[in-house]
């Protein structure tokens, strides 16, 4: 046996834990071109001889609705929303973005099963199609899943055949079905897996590290083997540098469907953190007389957890403040077609400001995210749903509860379970039952449905106000999540002592990035006939607070585990305060815009959560000298005090006063004389010398276009993106921060033009215009690449403005 642990490992040194060339029984093949698509009805759009040749030519993930036109006829929703306090049904506009989601959409796909292939069980699987998919082989229906976000797979081994074979797929999405932008199509990825009749199956690993020490990792791996029949489980553990760490291999089995448990030890294992998220790899071999029948690739992470009821979140032992954000699934322009330089983009951006956690609000997360969060360190809350039985929208997931509410929470669970980010089920979001003297029943289904299919992670869900608390329904759930109402939790901690908490959604401060209202106090004009929200992160709704007011009850209340921002990113739809207003299509909760550019928010919660030091400056400092007479000076830093001044001149010194919410967190200057010149911050440490020096200064006449990008080279693969900054500079390249200009780009080479957008939520400029106004100084430019090496070459141009360049290079 040891001779032979030698000889694996070596072999896996060589073959680098990538599955070696005899072992390659299962294909997976990715579908992503060649797909026909058509919107609107469509008779026996499954029939093999169905003439689709007229149809559009798309690339999936694809949205069907992305493309527009804005238009606020678009799924305009007569609603009263409970959870806001309203009384009276108001006529919404943009609540889906006033995008056309709705309706009927169908795909068609050719592809050819090889004579190798004969034998093969045949598998297509889909990370979520929007919404009621039916899907087809060859005319013949296969099988169906009616909530656009959950993952699913179909056997179509008995439709298909030798040579070529047609899947087709008919999606519906109903209107006033979401409250938010869904996005519609085949907008995730899509793939054919063949594998022989012995396999592991779909999401068949179920992987557990219920030991941890610095010296030994037990892992329980539970397999489902399918078709086996005198075959055994040889499963192997690989370390993040390939090396082969533990093996095991099982009695011989035979069975239509087995269930084996083994546990493997890994030696001195290295952990999974948010600092070093090392990610070991599984792999499970399906032998018979020493052939390889299958291998299937899972990944895990070696952590321990616990919430505690008194000190929240601990991780390997180590208190970690969950310092996390909303994400909805759109990609802003992009709508909601998964693209992996997007979501990583957003991630990397939600990194730099000290965010370590994602609630992926409120439905089942593209399965990229959870493989970027497991690599990059990020924590996430994997939630399920928006709504019960009892419903939110006139069609939306009330219709599907009785039939679909179990398959849908476990095949979340059973394609997630293994992502050492996932940290916790959330089975829902402000659902209304939480107000009725029975919800608690619908609860509890769920929470035993978890518990049953996983007991490695408590379970949770945003509840909201005192009534969950006091009948039964929160008292089903591990972990109780509370959305807002943050004043509740004194009050909670002295009732039940022994729950433990976690702010599943804070905040809900509305801001459009780089505006500026120098009136602003909180929520004073938190509407205004421009319809934008001020960038002094003092605007919230009705039922929501400022960062200052969310910060001061957890530092207040540090029982609590952390919190979950609405919202990291901007998304499509709900323009809440605009709600009732046209054009507004996108939201205003963002910490950072629609288009990645952070507002000035997002150094607030920089200053508070990251490690580096913050001295940031706001308002901007171009303004009308004989309309302006003072400005409010406001700095986000995680320095105690600073001096401020303006051309030399000292405004004095700030320092922060734990006793007053506003002067807390940030350093305030009321009434700073309006002259044009440079503002300068110098922050003190402890001692009282100086730490940090930070300025802005006012810009002259817009003079050029400046291209700005951390994405100059990338893959060729006709899917990666570059994302180009555009800014408008003066003639000392100082920012222009009021710039609002139109702007014309061209591209040529090795790539194309694939949308733009500014962050402005009242601009309805279709995403894939060439055409744009930047907004505040900037928009942004995403460049795609095709599938051959070269050069992508962007040109901007502007009246009056020196034009840019910028090359990409894609390899
Ligand atoms: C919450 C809700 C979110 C979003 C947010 C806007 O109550 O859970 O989905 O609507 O309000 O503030």
């Amino acid at each position: 046996m040891k001779k032979y642990l030698v000889v694996i490992a070596l072999i896996s040194l060589f073959a680098s834990c990538s599955v070696g060339k005899e072992e390659q029984e299962r294909q997976i093949e990715e579908v992503k071109t060649g797909w026909k698509f058509t919107k609107g009805e469509v008779e026996n759009g499954e029939a093999v001889n169905f003439d689709d040749s007229k149809w559009e030519t798309v690339r999936v993930p694809h949205d069907w609705a992305i493309y527009g036109p804005f238009d606020s006829k678009n799924d305009a929703q007569s609603k009263k929303v409970v959870a806001d306090g309203e009384k009276k049904r108001k006529l919404r506009l943009g609540r889906t973005a006033g995008l056309p989601y709705m309706g009927i959409g169908w795909y068609r796909k050719s592809f050819e099963v090889v004579e190798n292939n004969a034998d093969k069980k045949l598998n297509v699987e889909f990370d979520g199609a929007m919404s009621h998919a039916k899907v087809y082989l060859n005319g013949n229906f296969v099988g169906e899943w009616p909530y656009g976000y959950t993952s699913f797979s179909f056997d179509i081994s008995k439709f298909s055949k030798v040579g070529e074979n047609v899947l087709a797929v008919r999606l519906e999405n109903k209107p006033q079905s979401s409250r938010w932008y869904p996005g519609a199509g085949l907008y995730r990825n899509v793939r054919l897996v063949y594998t022989n009749k012995a396999h592991v199956k779909h999401w068949g690993t179920n992987i557990t590290t219920p030991q941890v020490s610095e010296k030994m990792a037990e892992v329980k791996i539970k397999t489902t083997v399918v078709g086996s029949d005198k075959c055994t489980l040889l499963t192997e553990i690989y370390d993040s540098n390939k090396l082969l760490v533990a093996t095991k291999e099982s009695e011989s089995i035979s069975g239509d469907e087995k269930e084996l448990e083994q546990s493997l030890q890994v030696k001195n294992p290295q952990f999974w953190s948010i600092e070093t998220p090392v990610i070991y790899t599984v792999l499970s071999k399906v032998i018979r007389e020493g052939k390889i029948l299958d291998v299937y690739k899972s990944s895990f992470g070696v952590r321990s957890f616990k919430f505690t009821s008194n000190d929240g979140l601990h991780l390997n032992g180590k208190r970690l403040q969950v310092q996390g954000v909303c994400m909805h699934h759109d990609l802003g322009p992009l709508g909601s077609a998964v693209n992996i330089s997007a979501l990583h983009r957003q991630l990397v951006i939600l990194k730099g400001m000290g965010c370590n956690a994602i609630r992926t609000s409120h439905n089942s997360p593209t399965p990229e995210l959870l493989s970027l969060c497991d690599t990059m360190g990020f924590l996430v809350m994997d939630e399920a749903f928006d709504e019960w039985k009892k419903g939110k929208n006139k069609n939306g997931y009330t219709h599907l509860w009785d039939d679909w509410a179990e398959k849908d929470l476990m095949a979340l669970i059973h394609r997630d379970r293994n992502h050492p980010s996932v940290f916790m089920w959330s089975v829902g979001n402000e659902i209304l039952e939480q107000f009725t003297d029975d919800g608690w029943k619908r609860a509890k289904f769920l929470v035993d449905i978890a518990h049953r299919e996983d007991s490695s992670r408590p379970v949770t869900i945003g509840m909201n106000r005192e009534a969950p608390a006091l009948n039964n329904f929160a008292a089903q759930f591990d972990l109780k999540g509370w959305n807002y109402h943050t004043h509740l939790y004194p009050w909670l901690k002295e009732t039940h002592p022994d729950w433990s908490f976690i702010a599943s959604e804070t905040q809900s401060t509305v801001s459009s990035r780089g505006y500026f209202d120098l009136d602003d106090v909180p929520r004073k004009h938190y509407v205004r006939e421009n319809l934008q929200c001020s960038d002094y992160a003092l605007d919230y709704c009705n039922w929501s607070n400022t960062p200052d007011v969310g910060f001061a009850m957890l530092d207040d209340n540090p029982f609590v585990a952390g919190e979950f921002v609405w919202t990291g990113f901007d998304y499509l739809g709900e323009p809440s305060p605009y709600n009732l207003q046209w054009p507004t299509k996108n939201s205003y909760f963002g910490i950072v815009d629609l288009c990645g550019f952070p507002k000035s928010v997002y150094y607030l919660y920089k200053a508070r959560w990251s490690k580096e030091n913050v001295l940031h400056i706001l308002p901007h400092w171009n303004w009308d000298q004989t309309k302006v007479k003072t400005v409010p000076v406001h700095v986000f830093t995680n320095f105690n005090s600073a001096e401020l001044f303006v051309n030399g001149k000292s405004y004095g010194v700030r320092t922060k006063n734990p006793k007053e919410v506003y002067e807390r967190y940030r350093l305030v200057w009321d009434d700073v004389k309006y002259e044009p010149g440079e503002v300068k911050v110098v922050a003190f440490d402890e001692n009282g010398k100086t730490a940090m020096e930070s300025s802005i200064k006012t810009a002259s006449e817009p003079y050029a276009l400046q291209l700005v990008s951390k994405y100059a080279k990338i893959k060729a693969d006709g899917e990666s993106l570059s994302f180009v900054e555009v800014n408008v500079v003066d003639k000392d390249g100082n920012f222009c921060p009021t710039a609002n200009l139109s702007i014309k780009f061209s591209v040529e080479g090795a790539g194309t033009f694939h949308a733009a957008g500014n962050g402005n939520s009242t601009d309805i400029t279709p995403f894939q215009s060439n055409v744009r106004n930047c907004f505040n100084g900037k928009c942004l430019v995403m460049l795609q690449s095709s599938e051959k090496a070269g050069t992508i070459s962007l040109t901007a141009t502007s009246d009056k403005l020196k034009s840019a360049n910028f090359e990409v290079t894609t390899h």
